[in-house]
């Protein structure tokens, strides 16, 4: 944890109103172009939740490259919840809002085993409509959620408790 919360005070970039005016974006794609950096994150966010899961959910769209990882770290597949339009078949969707605009999140609800224990993992934890639609959809589709595990939660934004409605599960952060 300590190499993962250091790689992520050196290397997150600090970028002043982007997506739009008034956010202050932190950029973590620094720290997962450094090797060092990837692994210890990912390593990080493997552990985060101690609840036992069998299948890992990584979050359109910097959570894809997260959740793949850490699904290679712990022995278990990964789900694609992907932003609207994106998936082939049948698809369950839910609209949310995030700290700069909204969106729509979808999911194949056929790729979820009954009953499957599923961590989340995303990339930045701000209002938590993200994550928060992303654990609604799980449940819908049978699954039980195992845990919500980020690198980085923006306390400012109050998204823990948007998903601590959704789900009984911990909220895990890195930093
Ligand atoms: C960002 C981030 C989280 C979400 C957090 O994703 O990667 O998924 O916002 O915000 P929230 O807690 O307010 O919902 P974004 O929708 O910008 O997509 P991207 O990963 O495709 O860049
Ligand atoms: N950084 C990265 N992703 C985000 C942020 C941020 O500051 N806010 C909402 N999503």
């Amino acid at each position: 944890l300590g190499s993962a919360v250091t790689a992520l005070e050196q290397l997150t970039r600090v970028v002043s109103d982007f997506p739009s005016a008034g956010v202050v974006f932190r950029d973590i794609t620094p720290v997962l172009a450094d090797p060092g950096g990837l692994m210890a994150v990912t390593q990080a966010l493997s552990v985060a939740v101690t609840q036992p899961f069998d299948l890992v959910a990584g979050l359109d769209a910097r959570g894809f490259l997260l959740g793949a990882a850490v699904a290679v770290h712990t022995g278990c597949g990964v789900l694609a919840i992907r932003k609207a339009g994106k998936l082939a078949g049948a698809v369950i969707g839910k609209d949310y809002s995030l700290e700069y605009g909204t969106g729509r999140l979808e999911l194949h609800p056929d790729d979820v085993p009954a009953g499957a224990r599923v961590l989340v993992v995303d990339d930045v934890l701000a209002t938590g409509g993200t994550a928060a639609a992303a654990c609604s959809l799980l449940i819908q589709a049978g699954a039980r959620i195992a845990g919500v595990a980020v690198v980085m939660e923006l306390v400012d934004l109050g998204g823990r408790a948007r998903v601590e409605a959704a789900t009984d599960a911990p909220v895990v952060a890195i930093c």
